[in-house]
């Protein structure tokens, strides 16, 4: 049986942890997950162990994981490592606080109403208010909770009594949005894939025709879902004439800024999401761009007080007492009754670079963007399949224009498989019909060079791939 071990003792684990870290770990470690089972021994037994079995497990896990602090980590909307982020991480699980009360999280209360505050005047909301969430896909289904309570207060205690509410996102939009309609008792019918331009940005005027087809239906449209940064190509859709059309039909207007908001650090750049004051709510990953570790994202409201009239219910009886900091008490705009203090890792991070930081990162990885976009444009074997306005770039090799769709799709896989095992992980992804290599920069490391390494092994693997196939 083991015996619990005192908090210097584990500190001192983690010291050995952090000794035994390979300089470089497996960006992508390959096995599948039968091969991981057979050689994992992850059973739990009615008899406790020592801390070397415990030691041996973290090592696995951290063998196994991939690495995606390096920068060969392309594959999704976060990579890199914030190391004051990561310091804020584990101290938070040091306090173990709950963000319910400011009784049991004063500072970290203090924190994350600091942060919404600074979060709210980089998207220009002067009033509003917020909470932070698990993640976009929470802030989304938030969103989408405060329009459904805008539109029909009743069907907070009395359901939505035969009503079918309708909410309108573009094709490209993230599948939270979905889920939040199965959630929220929309259905998932009745939200309208609007059509999207050929840069992958919603359509105002098929939003318009969308929002009347309902209206003929005898629906209630209530929601309109923007993206700034959509997943796969990073587009951002127009601000301006669909709040014209949110105002027209008075409907919500919400921003999924969970990849894209952070643009809004930088000067060079946050023309991409200027008039984001016009929104209702908006999305903010900290855990994406700004590589705070998961979990780490808020939902910001415009109208202050909203959030805590949906949200709030239950709880006065034993958690939410009446005293002098009861204003102070972030549980009563949350979903949740528990709630992670994830305030502290941003604000550290935050701290750390200050707002400069942020914005310095953004500026270099867009240099790199621009850089890959050249390089891609100039090399004869690769095509770019969609414009790359933000930090998502999405190309495909291309050696021959008598390839079929099915077969390019088949040998840009294989080129992203290639390039796991050599080291490089990538992903593939759908646009518009046509597969293609998807590469997120996130990572503030992230330089030209190696830009040009992980293009060449894309050429490279391709070749080969190729040559292997036609003969
Ligand atoms: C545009 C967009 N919105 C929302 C989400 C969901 O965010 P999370 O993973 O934090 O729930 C994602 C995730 O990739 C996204 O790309």
């Amino acid at each position: 049986m083991s015996k619990p071990f005192s908090v210097k003792q584990s500190l001192a684990l983690l010291q050995q942890i952090i000794d035994q870290l390979p300089d470089k770990r497996m960006v992508a470690p390959a096995p599948s997950a039968p091969e991981l089972q057979n050689s994992l021994d992850v059973s739990l037994n009615s008899q406790g162990s020592d801390s070397e079995q415990l030691m041996c497990a973290a090592k696995a896990y951290l063998d196994y994981n991939p690495d995606v602090s390096q920068v060969a980590f392309f594959k999704l909307l976060y990579s890199g490592l914030n190391t004051p982020a990561l310091l804020g991480d584990w101290v938070t699980s040091l306090s173990n606080a709950t963000m319910h009360t400011y009784q049991v999280s004063p500072v970290a209360t203090l924190m994350e109403l600091e942060l919404i505050k600074q979060w709210n005047s980089l998207v220009g909301f002067k009033q509003g208010d917020g909470v932070m969430v698990s993640g976009g896909s929470q802030a989304n289904l938030i969103a989408m909770l405060l329009a459904r309570h805008k539109c029909c207060p009743d069907a907070k205690t009395k359901g939505l009594q035969g009503q079918t509410l309708v909410a309108f996102v573009s094709d490209q939009a993230h599948y939270s949005s979905l889920k939040a309609a199965n959630v929220l008792g929309i259905g998932s019918d009745n939200l309208i894939a609007v059509s999207s331009d050929d840069q992958g940005r919603l359509d105002p005027e098929c939003l318009e025709t969308a929002i009347q087809a309902a209206l003929a239906r005898g629906h209630t449209p209530f929601f309109i879902g923007l993206t700034a940064g959509t997943t796969v190509i990073g587009a951002y859709d127009p601000i301006e004439p669909c709040s014209l059309i949110a105002k027209k039909h008075d409907l919500w207007l919400h921003i999924d800024g969970a990849w894209g908001a952070p643009v809004l650090f930088s000067q060079t750049h946050r023309h991409l999401l200027a008039q984001s004051q016009l929104a209702d709510s908006v999305t903010w990953d900290a855990h994406k761009l700004m590589n705070v570790p998961v979990t780490a994202a808020v939902i910001l409201v415009k109208q202050a007080g909203l959030l805590r009239q949906a949200c709030t219910g239950g709880g006065g009886e034993y958690l939410f007492h009446s005293d002098e900091n009861e204003v102070y008490n972030l549980g009563e705009r949350s979903i949740q009754c528990g709630r992670r203090a994830d305030a502290l890792k941003v604000w550290m991070s935050w701290k750390s670079l200050g707002s400069q930081g942020f914005s310095d990162k953004i500026d270099n990885l867009f240099d790199c963007k621009t850089h890959c976009v050249e390089q891609i444009e100039s090399a004869p074997e690769l095509v770019m399949l969609a414009p790359a306005v933000y930090l998502n770039v999405l190309f495909r090799y291309q050696p021959s224009t008598e390839l079929s769709e099915q077969q390019l799709k088949q040998l840009n896989i294989a080129i992203c498989k290639k390039l796991k095992v050599q080291g490089t992980y990538i992903d593939y992804a759908q646009y518009k019909g046509r597969t293609g290599i998807r590469l997120i920069l996130a990572n503030s490391l992230c330089q030209r060079s190696d830009i040009d390494d992980m293009l060449q092994a894309c050429i490279s693997a391709g070749n080969e791939i190729y040559a292997q196939a036609d003969g």
